[in-house]
């Protein structure tokens, strides 16, 4: 086991751990999403699938422990990476331009990570929580529409939502075409289109999320 560990903890071993998991929680906001959209379909179907996740609860429980292993070793290793990087290659020695741009994008995805890191705690603090151990009143079985909804009519939320959707867009963008990049899938026709795809889906995350509190802001101000 000695060489696993060995490989793991090599440079290299910590890229494509970063980059899998990279690529699995890109999978897993692709789901978080579609699930998310339903909410444009109205209360009934959103609070139908909601219910429907419910009664599969033991396998959901166990998917979000998954979940919770690949998003611990992501920021681990981003964090390792990130300070091995910093020892290695001093600013003042980052004298050319390669290695600036490098420099550039290992801080740039490092605080951008950490605001996602922020954004995710406060995310689960507030929906998850409520989702899974709210105390609602009695007689209302289905109050998953009406808890989003509260909370993005308030602006300040709304307003974090849509800056975090943001800069999660950002990290994406960058994140796509370098876990290609790490597992050496580098090719002169490709990598452009892998660079497209990339941004393609940041767009989409962004543009996706962001629309809900903006949707529920708005519709807030109507009254609704
Ligand atoms: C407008 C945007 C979003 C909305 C409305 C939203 C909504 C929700 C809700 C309602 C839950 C609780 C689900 C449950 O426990 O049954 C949840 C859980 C979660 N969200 Fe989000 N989410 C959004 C964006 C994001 C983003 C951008 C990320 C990641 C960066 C994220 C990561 C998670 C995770 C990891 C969980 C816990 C796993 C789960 O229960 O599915 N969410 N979200």
């Amino acid at each position: 086991m000695g060489w696993l560990s060995d490989r793991l903890n090599s440079s290299i071993g910590k890229k494509i751990i970063m980059a899998t998991t990279g690529l699995l929680l890109i999978l897993f906001l692709i789901i978080h999403l579609a699930n998310n959209l339903l909410l444009f379909l109205g209360p009934e179907i959103f609070n139908e699938n909601v219910a429907r996740l419910e009664a599969i609860k033991p396998l959901v429980r166990v998917i979000e422990l998954v979940l919770l292993l690949i998003f611990v070793f992501h920021i681990y290793n981003a964090l390792k990476l990130y300070f091995e990087n910093k020892k290695a290659k001093p600013d003042k020695y980052a004298i050319n331009a390669n290695s600036e741009n490098s420099t550039f994008y290992s801080r740039f995805m490092t605080i951008s990570g950490i605001i996602i890191l922020i954004f995710l705690v406060l995310h689960l603090a507030t929906f998850w929580r409520e989702f899974n151990f709210g105390i609602h009143p009695s007689g209302e079985s289905h109050p998953f529409y009406a808890i989003i909804q509260n909370a993005f009519a308030n602006p300040i939320i709304s307003i974090f939502y849509l800056a975090a959707m943001i800069i999660l867009g950002f990290h994406l963008n960058h994140a796509f075409q370098s876990a290609f990049q790490t597992f050496g899938w580098r090719h002169k026709k490709y990598t452009p289109l892998v660079e497209k795809l990339g941004t393609l889906i940041a767009l989409i995350m962004t543009i996706g999320f962001g629309s809900i509190p903006v949707f529920f802001y708005l519709a807030s101000l109507g009254g609704n």
